[in-house]
């Protein structure tokens, strides 16, 4: 799982709306009840209807008033069902996801943007040559040289660096792309003898919104995943890149510009010729998004055109935008706080509650919120110390959440010491951990249950389950991310989802395949590169 860095600004720090569990909103350092002498001690008593104890309130505070010990478990299941979404809420935000693809399709400025990538068919398999991939990720750019062998075989050499959070948000976006080329420079000097004499043809993976122009231009829309450099929107990065490259004098030509879903769809199809059809493309790792095939005669917002009712274009649909005007989406006090704090408010709603950048954020904000509620309960009669990460905007990383889930020991003790060292306590009763693990188990059922949604109405959209042809009955989806790489169960919970989509159910699901298309989004765009290598040269 990627590391995450506090990159967004934090305006809500440590406050959240008030519930009649989390109460109003507290101080950083919330007065202990037992410590303040304001609840006698928690007497055993007899359980409720709710499981919850029943304990005395000192009389000179509160005049022979009861208020009820709240369990550990019983918060965790309250603020877990904020978060629980019924197979009739998959349906219906299934059925608005493909209204509007649709509505994207017929004009430009939608929610889901629709975005050709002047792409138009897919890779068989047997490609040939060496091509250069510069992938920018949501936490690391990644530089490729791919050699595809055909045959679906490829060997490849590359380098990772992690972005500097400074260089995410600089005013000078110079800096950034200047970055971006030395890295490539370290790495053909290394890996490239003879780099200086050869001319090499390079793929750019840019895995933000990007309106398209042609194979080797486009215009960046919006950042997302807590990017927000000053001077790129409304700029050609592809030409920014290149200007980078020209600078430094290296012999490179940006030859493709991909989206990391297109990427991720095209190596799928050149590693898997031989399997079901690939369809779609969809990455779920710091952002998500996917991309797919679509008939351009159904694109009718006047980009691209060809007379040919079977021409196809491969289409970005920048899907982590969907329901901006939240028709389809409730969310969570969490999820506001989230939005409100976050680089670009009131967009990628439905990023925001899928992607791996936010669910350690929404498991801590949950959390904070049971630390600092009100009446006598498990969480808040925790001494947590004022220093405490639960007080440290996304200091809690999605990996802790990969790490409750797998844990099925009886005590949970190996989650046990992470939850323990992050929270900077000296020690944690087994229930808390459980009861985190309740919370984080119901957030990232959440995630992969809008994850189906997507795939879901992708399935629909392109009509492929129809097909009922020996190669055509069964399909594949390309997914590549750490979140869905990584997260133990998240696939079962998209199948299980899937399962409950009318248009797809039980049948249409076993006939879907998930593949990971491990580097995809490197190994695309080298792929991409290739493909405007070869038109170009026609
Ligand atoms: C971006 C997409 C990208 C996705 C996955 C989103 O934040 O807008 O372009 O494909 O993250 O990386």
């Amino acid at each position: 799982m990627p590391e995450h860095v506090p990159i967004v600004p934090w305006r809500l720090v440590n406050t959240l709306p008030a519930d009649d569990c989390a109460g109003t909103t507290m101080p950083l350092c919330f007065p202990w009840l037992h410590r303040l002498g304001r609840v006698s001690k928690p007497v055993p008593s007899k359980l409720g209807d709710d499981e919850c104890e029943t304990v005395q309130v000192d009389q000179a505070k509160r005049d022979a008033t009861t208020i009820r010990y709240r369990h550990a478990a019983d918060l965790a299941n309250k603020v877990a069902r904020e978060f629980e979404l019924s197979d009739d809420d998959v349906r219906r935000i299934t059925r608005g996801f493909v209204e509007q693809m649709n509505e994207g399709l017929h004009h430009h400025g939608k929610a889901i943007e629709q975005l050709p990538s002047f792409i138009t068919h897919l890779p068989d398999g047997n490609e040939r040559g060496t091509y250069l991939a510069v992938d920018m990720g949501g936490t690391n750019i990644r530089v490729c040289a791919v050699t595809f062998h055909g045959h679906g075989a490829y060997s490849m050499d590359q380098a990772k660096a992690a972005i500097p959070p400074t260089l995410m948000t600089t005013k000078n976006h110079r800096e950034l792309f200047d970055w971006m080329a030395s890295i490539v420079r370290a790495f053909v000097e290394k890996n490239h003898t003879n780099w200086k004499s050869a001319s090499l043809d390079l793929g750019f993976t840019f895995s933000h919104a990007v309106e398209q122009k042609s194979i080797n231009s486009g215009t960046l829309i919006r950042w997302s995943k807590g990017f927000d450099v000053d001077g790129v929107v409304g700029q050609d990065v592809c030409a920014l890149l290149q200007q980078a490259f020209d600078a430094l004098d290296l012999p490179i030509r940006v030859t493709a510009l991909t989206n990391d879903t297109v990427g991720t769809l095209l190596a799928q199809a050149y590693t898997a010729p031989s399997r079901r059809r690939t369809v779609l493309g969809a990455v779920f790792g710091t952002g998500t998004n996917g991309a797919y095939i679509e008939k351009v005669s159904r694109i009718t917002k006047g980009q691209v055109s060809n007379p040919d009712p079977e021409a196809t274009m491969i289409i970005n649909t920048e899907w982590g935008n969907f329901d901006q005007g939240l028709d389809f989406l409730s969310l969570t006090k969490y999820d506001r706080a989230i939005d409100t704090a976050s680089v670009n408010p009131g967009f990628e709603m439905f990023e925001k509650q899928i992607s791996g950048m936010y669910l350690g954020e929404l498991l801590r904000l949950a959390l904070l919120s049971l630390f600092q509620s009100q009446g006598p309960n498990d969480f808040n009669s925790i001494p947590v110390p004022k220093s405490s990460s639960l007080y440290v905007p996304w200091s809690l990383d999605t990996s802790l959440l990969s790490h409750l889930e797998g844990d099925n020991s009886p005590k949970l003790t190996a989650s046990a010491a992470r939850v323990r060292d992050w929270l900077g306590v000296a020690k944690i009763e087994c229930k808390i951990v459980a009861a985190i693990k309740t919370i984080a188990r119901a957030i990232v059922r959440r995630s992969a249950r809008l994850s189906a949604v997507a795939l879901g109405a992708v399935l629909i959209q392109t009509g492929c389950l129809e097909h009922e042809g020996s190669r055509e009955a069964g399909v594949c989806i390309g997914v590549d991310g750490s979140l869905i790489e990584l997260y133990p169960g998240f696939v079962a919970d998209i199948r299980c989802a899937l399962r409950c989509i009318e248009q797809v159910g039980a049948a249409g699901e076993a006939r879907v395949d998930i593949c990971i298309a491990k580097d995809g989004s490197g190994v695309g765009a080298a792929l991409a590169a290739l493909i405007a290598s070869k038109a170009l040269k026609r």
